[in-house]
């Protein structure tokens, strides 16, 4: 697809077994999907006694599965195998040598809820964290070899969007306020993959939030100057605000306030929006107070 969004090369591939395939990554001359190891039984979910999610089973033995397509439809499919884990999202991937490099949010096991579950009544600390890894793939010796990065759970990667494909330094999450475990997300951090987490902001206590974005200021050459604009459901009004922080620097201008730290502008609107997933779009303007 170009940068207009128009499709400009097609072609399919067929991979055996189950395949629960969320986001996928993108270099030069690779596609990469992570096929995790789990079956999946749709009949609990058709006759309305589970959720679509409570029939999908973890496989504990087996390998996760990296499956490399080239984009030039006349190389080989290539396929590594890693330790069991799952993936919903990946921060990047990019080329490098004799490897690929990918940067992926990954949980021991898959992350199921019981949908008659509150989420005030989830046992976060029965639940596995997901925590940002590194994988190393070897397209020589046909190897994958995975770093963990960055401890505290966290989720939603997000880059600079001119470096998808490329080697990048940073990486902004959603993220748990408390370092270790898994909790709900009420903080954004910056990640350097090679330094592991930089910055840190939280809307702890009653701020939740969601995927943080991030928009380039327009003629930037730096991979972090910018925003991150994220929604914050603010549980002490019940409403949700719109919360803009500096790229450069989470805590710049910041001054203390209550538990937390001051974004650089924070848009009251009148009214929540459903702490959700993300990926939210509207064409319409969202009204807000001073
Ligand atoms: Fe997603």
């Amino acid at each position: 697809m170009n940068q207009a969004g128009k499709v400009v090369q097609q072609h399919d591939h067929k991979i055996p077994g189950f395949a629960f395939i969320h986001d996928f990554a993108i270099t030069p001359n690779y596609c990469l999907f992570f096929q995790n190891p789990v079956s999946f039984n749709p009949l609990p979910y058709v006759l309305g006694f589970r959720g679509a999610a409570e029939c999908i089973k973890f496989h504990r033995r087996s390998p996760t599965k990296i499956w490399l397509i080239p984009r030039d439809p006349s190389q080989e499919v290539q396929v590594l195998e890693t330790d069991p884990c799952f993936v919903f999202h990946h921060a990047n991937a990019f080329e490098q040598g004799d490897e690929l490099i990918v940067d992926s949010v990954c949980y021991e096991t898959f992350p199921g809820i019981d949908h008659n579950l509150n989420y005030q009544e989830i046992d976060f600390d029965a639940r596995p964290p997901a925590q940002l890894w590194r994988f190393q793939l070897n397209l020589k010796t046909k190897t994958a070899q995975r770093d963990l990065l960055v401890e505290r759970s966290c989720e939603f990667p997000f880059i600079h969007p001119d470096r998808i494909g490329k080697p990048h330094q940073c990486i902004f999450l959603a993220a748990a306020h408390q370092p270790q475990g898994d909790a709900p997300q009420q903080a954004i951090i910056k990640v350097d993959p090679e330094y592991g987490e930089q910055e840190f902001w939280s809307a702890a206590p009653k701020g939740f939030l969601g995927e943080p974005v991030f928009v380039p200021r327009p003629g930037s050459t730096q991979e972090d100057d910018g925003w991150v604009l994220t929604l914050v459901y603010d549980a002490d009004h019940n409403r949700t605000d719109v919360v803009i922080l500096d790229g450069t620097s989470l805590e710049k201008g910041a001054i203390a306030f209550g538990t937390g730290l001051c974004p650089i502008a924070r848009l009251h609107l009148k009214h929540h929006i459903p702490y959700g997933l993300h990926g939210s779009f509207t064409n319409e303007r969202m009204k807000y107070e001073e």
